[in-house]
């Protein structure tokens, strides 16, 4: 090899050394883009993750209304499988004697009751939201 082919050779070896970890750089980059929101927060930065949360968390801003339309109204709304229809106070009324007041019909509705699934199918709805739309339900 002439002394000028080697000299071309050596920056060439190191281009390619290079451009092999600039490769790697590049996919170490998308892999992170790749990950969970959660885990690419940096305390200080701004986190899309924890927004998206903070937005869940709002949720609870929903209304009884939204609740009971969503989620509630598809049995009770007609008296299905003998829901306790909406509006129908004194059967609600009958219902809370029995359990020992609202707070009593509340655990049931988060446990479920026979055909009455947990939560009435309102997984992410907090207790309170589930006593918004029992009062709402039952007039009590
Ligand atoms: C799949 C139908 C269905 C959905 C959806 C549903 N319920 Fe019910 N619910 C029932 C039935 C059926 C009963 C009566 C259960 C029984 O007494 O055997 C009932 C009973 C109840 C009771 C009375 C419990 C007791 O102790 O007597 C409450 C409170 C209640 N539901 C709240 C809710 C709320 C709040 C929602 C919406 C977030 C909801 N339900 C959604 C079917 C449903």
């Amino acid at each position: 090899m002439n002394p000028i082919k080697k000299m071309l050779a050596l920056p060439a070896a190191l281009l390619a050394l290079w451009t092999m970890s600039a490769t790697a750089t590049t996919s170490d980059e998308i892999a992170k883009r790749l990950e969970p929101v959660g885990q690419v927060c940096i305390q200080g930065q701004e986190c899309k993750g924890m927004a998206v949360t903070a937005a869940a968390a709002g949720a609870g801003a929903r209304s009884a209304d939204d609740i009971v339309a969503k989620h509630c109204n598809a049995c009770h709304g007609t008296g299905l499988l003998d829901a306790p229809k909406i509006g129908d106070t004194a059967a609600w009324q009958a219902r809370a004697d029995h359990q020992g007041g609202l707070d009593g019909i509340l655990a049931k509705a988060i446990t479920g009751l026979n055909a009455m699934p947990p939560k009435g199918t309102c997984g992410d709805c907090s207790d309170d939201e589930l006593m918004k739309a029992i009062k709402k339900m039952s007039g009590l």
